[in-house]
C-alpha cells in the first residue's frame, strides 16, 4: 500500500498530539479525494493531531495490514473507511485487545460484535438509492412517461460496499414496486471512470437503445458512461436517446447536471474530517458518542420539473442546479 510520507511514527516530540491512523480505501473517485483532502486538513498538527494516512488502494488486505500497523504503532485512534462491509472480526477484535478505539467512517462495516468499533460516521446509502429511484419516478410521471415501458441498466460501485448495496437496493426496490421498470443488467463499474466507460460500451453492444435509462452509482462511473454512450453515437440527456442518473454530487458532477447530461445527481457528502474530529473530542472529554450517525444529504436535478419527492412518507425537496448552487459548495 501507498503512504503518506508520516508512514512512520517517530518521536518528533509531537508533545500532546493525537495520533490518528486512517486507512483509506483508495482514490477510486474524485468524491474520495475530497474525503481524503477533508481528513488531512482536519488532522493536521495545527490542530493539534499526527495523522498517519494508509492509502489501500481498494484492497482490504492493505487495510488490515494498514490497520495492524496502526496498532503496533500505538496510534491513539484507528479511523477506518472500509473497502467492503464484511471481513473485519478479526483486525478489529486484534484493536480492541490492543485498547485502541476504531471509528468507522462513510461505508460500514459488518460485524458480528457491534463492540468491536466505537462509532461510525456516514451516508444512508439504501435512502440514496431510494430517493434517487423516487425522482426518477417523478420525473418520468411529470414528462407525461409514467406508464410508458422503462429499461433500466445498473452500473454498481465496487461490489460489498455499503455504498454499491444501499443504492442498488434502493434500485430494485423501486423496479420491483413499477411494473413497467425492467433492470436489463447490472454489472459492477468498480466507482472508477475507467470501468464505468468499459462496462457501458458492452452494455451497448448489447442491448443499444433499448436502454432508457443508466444508474451509475457514482460520478466517476457517470462520466465514463457518459463518454461511452457518446462514443457510440448516441445522444444523452431528456431530449436525447437516454438519461444518465448518479450519485456523489461532486462539482464536476454537478456541472454534468448542470448541462443536462447527469439528469439527477443524488449527494453522497465527503466532508467527514470534522465530523470525525468531534467524536474523537468528544471520546478524549471521556463522554459517550452516538454509535452510528447518518449525514443529512441532498438531490439535484438538472430541471426544476420534480421539485419535491416522497420516500417511506417523508419528503426531499430537489435542488435544480445552476452555476450559482454549485459554486457555493
Ligand atoms: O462510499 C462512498 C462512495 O465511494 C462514493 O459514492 C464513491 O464515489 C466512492 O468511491
Amino acid at each position: 500500500s501507498t503512504s503518506s510520507t508520516e508512514d512512520t511514527k517517530t518521536d518528533t516530540g509531537s508533545g500532546d498530539l493525537i495520533t490518528v491512523g486512517f486507512s483509506q480505501v483508495g482514490a477510486e473517485s474524485d468524491w474520495r479525494t475530497a474525503n481524503t483532502e477533508s481528513m488531512k486538513s482536519t488532522f493536521s498538527e495545527e490542530n493539534g493531531y499526527e495523522l498517519i494516512f494508509d492509502d489501500a488502494q481498494q484492497k482490504q488486505e492493505n487495510q488490515i495490514a494498514a490497520i495492524r500497523n496502526f496498532i503496533q504503532q500505538e496510534v491513539d485512534y484507528i479511523v477506518l473507511a472500509p473497502v467492503t462491509e464484511t471481513g473485519w472480526d478479526t483486525v478489529l477484535q486484534e484493536a480492541k485487545d490492543a485498547g485502541v478505539p476504531v471509528i468507522i467512517v462513510d461505508r460500514m462495516v459488518n460485524v458480528s460484535d457491534d463492540s468491536l468499533y466505537t462509532a461510525w460516521v456516514g451516508s444512508n446509502f439504501e435512502l440514496e438509492g431510494k430517493k434517487a429511484a423516487a425522482w426518477l419516478y417523478a420525473y418520468l410521471q411529470a414528462a407525461g412517461k409514467g406508464e410508458e415501458p422503462v429499461n433500466i441498466v445498473d452500473i454498481q460501485g465496487t461490489i460489498g460496499a455499503s455504498a454499491q448495496i444501499g443504492r442498488t437496493a434502493g434500485l430494485e426496490a423501486a423496479v420491483s414496486e413499477h411494473s413497467n421498470w425492467t433492470l436489463l443488467a447490472k454489472v459492477s463499474g468498480e466507482f472508477t471512470q475507467a470501468k464505468g466507460q468499459e462496462v457501458m460500451e458492452s452494455l451497448l453492444k448489447q442491448y443499444g437503445d433499448q436502454i432508457d435509462v443508466v444508474y451509475c452509482e457514482n460520478d466517476n462511473e457517470a462520466f465514463g458512461a457518459i463518454d461511452a454512450i457518446e462514443a457510440a453515437g448516441y445522444k444523452v440527456g431528456a431530449d436525447g436517446d437516454m438519461i444518465v442518473m448518479s450519485f456523489d454530487s461532486t462539482n464536476a458532477g454537478l456541472t454534468e447536471t448542470l448541462n443536462g447530461k447527469i439528469i439527477c445527481n443524488t449527494e453522497c457528502n465527503p466532508l467527514h474530517g470534522p465530523r470525525v474530529q468531534e467524536i474523537i473530542q468528544t471520546l478524549e472529554k471521556g463522554e459517550t458518542v452516538n454509535k452510528q450517525e447518518y449525514v443529512d444529504e441532498g438531490i439535484f436535478s438538472f430541471d426544476g420539473a420534480v421539485s419535491v419527492i416522497s420516500v417511506d412518507g417523508a419528503e426531499y425537496p430537489v435542488t435544480k442546479v445552476t452555476k450559482e448552487v454549485i459554486e457555493s459548495r
